[in-house]
């Protein structure tokens, strides 16, 4: 139905208290897998792509099936650059069809940070719809093949909020609050809640101008995102899980069918399993039937 920037569908998400679903893929499949989940679900979603399968896969051959899947899809879509580091980078994809664009230069100083993230805002409004969204602080873990050590990692300053997205004029804001990408070394992670309501209520408190994305979805509890979600948070990025239902799948079927030699059976495999992963998201985020 309909290619779309992310802005738009975090607006009325932010308003309606869902998420929507921000999922890292890393292959053809996964994209049809994820977009299947949510057709059949009746939810917007946004398909992810960090920079690694952009070089691997190509950032064109990736527009190209986005938008074959997404015109004859009965869903909004949007297609996001996840974690680029890079300023000119980011302007390829936006080039290429990307509907939004993360630059991450949260480990910047600050005023770097500004200034990078100000220069892809404006280059995307200005060449078309296309949204942009920004880190501040530091989300730890693994993006990429870039390892963030815990050390580093730094939570959002409050203080730095309404002169980061006024300076910037960026779209959507990831503020660091203590998820961290990859698998969590603890059950019960500990995110700072009101560090993130007191984020959200310092950009839109007074009316909705910034959604607020939340990084490190793998691992965290049902509870926590639901809490996340009633606190502002409309859209959640998930990667890890992606790539484990992905892998596992795969070892799994190759267990069990040692002498086939038939690879779509295995691309089966993988889409049922990443399937099944996503609609368990789908229906923490409280997204079906909004699209
Ligand atoms: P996970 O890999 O922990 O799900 O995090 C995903 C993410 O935040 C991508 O930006």
């Amino acid at each position: 139905m309909s290619l779309v920037n992310a802005k738009e569908l975090l607006f009325k998400a932010t308003k309606e208290k869902y998420a929507v679903g921000a999922f890292n893929i890393t292959s053809l499949v996964q994209m049809e897998a994820v977009i299947e989940a949510h057709v059949e679900c009746k939810a917007p979603v946004i398909i992810q792509t960090s920079v690694a399968p952009t070089k691997l896969l190509g950032v064109n051959v990736l527009v190209a099936v986005y938008r074959t899947l997404a015109e004859s899809a009965p869903i909004p879509i949007c297609l996001h650059l996840d974690h680029c580091t890079d300023v000119a980078y980011c302007k390829k994809c936006a080039d290429a069809g990307y509907t939004n664009i993360m630059i991450d230069a949260s480990k910047q100083p600050f005023e770097a940070n500004i200034q990078q993230t100000k220069e892809v805002a404006e280059y995307c409004h200005k060449i078309g719809n296309i949204s942009v969204e920004g880190e501040l602080g530091t989300v730890s873990g693994v993006e990429d093949q870039v390892r963030v050590v815990e050390s580093e990692s730094e939570l959002c300053n409050p203080n730095q909020v309404l002169e980061f997205v006024e300076r910037t004029g960026v779209d959507l804001l990831a503020p660091a609050i203590g998820t961290a990408h990859g698998i969590y070394k603890t059950k019960n992670p500990k995110i700072d809640f009101e560090r993130f309501e007191k984020i959200f209520d310092l950009v839109n408190g007074q009316s909705l101008r910034v959604p607020l994305v939340v990084h490190g979805g793998t691992g965290l509890p049902r509870e926590t995102v639901e809490r996340l979600i009633s606190l502002g948070g409309s859209k959640v990025n998930v990667s890890t899980e992606l790539k484990h239902s992905m892998i596992d799948a795969t070892y799994q079927y190759i267990t069990d069918h040692r002498d086939e030699y038939d690879p779509g059976k295995i691309d089966s495999a993988v889409k049922d399993a990443v399937r099944k992963t996503v609609m368990n998201w789908i229906g923490w985020f409280g997204c079906t039937g909004k699209a």
